[in-house]
């Protein structure tokens, strides 16, 4: 189902729509009465072949606001104006498309498009969180010439793009092979505190280990995230513990009885050797040199694989390296997986692309095994998924459910 908001963009939907149709997509489009004022019925329905459904009452034995969202595989809305993401998170269901976004259990894929100050209005950004945590996918606007003279972020993602993310959803399969197993997992990045005020951080955003707990807990795991300053709201259904420093998500990570262990947290690798217990104040200071003396944080994965009795549980660290070609990374990665000693290691290129806080990652997976599974820039969602289908290949489901 295309779902169609009012907004200039709609006129891209068309083809959206086209590249749905293109690919053999049977598409219902649902345009708002606003939609309409921009692109009219005749359009919708000879581009996709399908009568157009565009309000409640029409064809009301059918009941198409359930019917609509019931049967569809996908739910695509492109644009999604600022209304439209504020009317999905509060569950208003005043038209047709919201009232299909009700009654949807399949993938929801949004597109926004609208002027700056609308997208990064703290009003929008609140609700982009709830609707990602509740695992839609919103797409990221693209940035460029808006509407008006003006430019910024706030465009309709490019409809390729929009194409390419539903065919990723469509091609994963709803699956409960990772049914009754307890995954822990540690995402964003630790704190190292220098006074009460003052600490050593890094730019993580544990936006990776958001969609390793979202897809995890959509094939049947029960997951907790450990989670260190991250940047992103946690996905519903995990049980989260929140931590700051190395020596915190340490003990955290120690207390789980897990049967798969990921460790996607960004651990600092140093810290002050103490922390100062009242502020540092600049007028106490003897020159405009101040020294820190760092000590060595302790190594987590490590020693999770250390005490662990026998395989399980099943270890997975991620290495992130900067390396001057695709065979160098894999040597880098090699090397960190036999020191670490865990059992599957997802080797992350940084530096070359952004990684940090972007929703898109690019990486091999390797195994103690010798095996490497690369995977081309994808959703970081894709990336989680790949990573279960190896997990699940080597861990047996405690309660599978069919
Ligand atoms: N890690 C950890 N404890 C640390 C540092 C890292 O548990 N003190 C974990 C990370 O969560 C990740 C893996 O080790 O899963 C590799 O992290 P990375 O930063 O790539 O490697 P380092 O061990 O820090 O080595 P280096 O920075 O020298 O490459």
């Amino acid at each position: 189902m295309l779902g169609v908001a009012g907004g200039i963009a709609a006129y891209k939907a068309v083809e959206v729509l086209r590249g749905l149709s293109e690919s053999g997509c049977d598409v219902t489009v649902v345009p708002t009465q606003a939609a309409l004022k921009f692109v009219g019925e005749p359009t919708w329905s000879a581009l996709s072949g399908n009568p157009v459904a565009t309000d409640v009452w029409t064809n009301s034995a059918q009941v198409p606001h359930v019917r609509l969202g019931q049967s569809a595989d996908v739910v695509v809305i492109a644009p999604a104006t600022a209304d439209v993401l504020a009317r999905a998170t509060h569950g208003i269901a005043n038209d047709l498309l919201t009232n299909t976004l009700l009654t949807a259990r399949c993938p929801v894929v949004m597109a926004p498009a609208m002027h700056t100050e609308m997208w990064v209005h703290p009003a929008t950004q609140r609700n982009v969180v709830e609707l990602r945590a509740r695992g839609i996918i919103v797409l990221e606007p693209a940035s460029g010439r808006l509407t008006g003279t003006d430019t910024g972020p706030g465009r309709l993602p490019d409809p390729s793009a929009i194409v390419d993310a539903v065919q990723d959803v469509l091609r994963r399969r709803p699956t409960n092979d990772l049914a009754g197993l307890k995954i822990v997992i540690s995402a964003g990045g630790t704190h190292e505190a220098l006074d009460p005020v003052r600490y050593i951080g890094n730019r993580s955003s544990g936006r990776q280990g958001v969609e390793l707990a979202r897809t995890a807990v959509s094939r049947g795991a029960h997951v907790t995230l450990v989670a260190a300053h991250m940047h992103v709201a946690p996905p519903a259904g995990v049980t989260v513990v929140n931590v700051s420093s190395a020596d915190e998500l340490h003990v955290a990570m120690r207390e789980q009885n897990a049967d798969v262990v990921v460790m996607a947290a960004a651990v600092a690798d140093f810290k002050p050797d103490s922390e100062a217990s009242m502020k540092i104040k600049k007028e106490n200071l003897a020159s405009d040199r101040v020294a820190f003396e760092l000590v060595t944080t302790v190594d987590v994965l490590s020693s999770l694989v250390k005490e662990r009795s026998g395989a399980t549980p099943l270890i997975i660290g991620f290495a992130a390296e900067t390396a001057h070609h695709h065979e160098h990374l894999l040597e880098l990665g090699k090397a960190k997986l036999a020191r670490k000693g865990c059992d599957l290691l997802v080797v992350n290129e940084v530096g070359s692309q952004e990684v940090f806080g972007s929703t898109e990652n690019c990486v091999t997976i390797l195994g103690n095994d010798g095996s490497a599974v690369q995977i081309e820039r994808s959703s970081k969602a894709w990336v989680a998924d790949a990573l279960w289908d190896l997990v699940a290949s080597r861990v047996s489901p405690v309660n599978p459910i069919e």
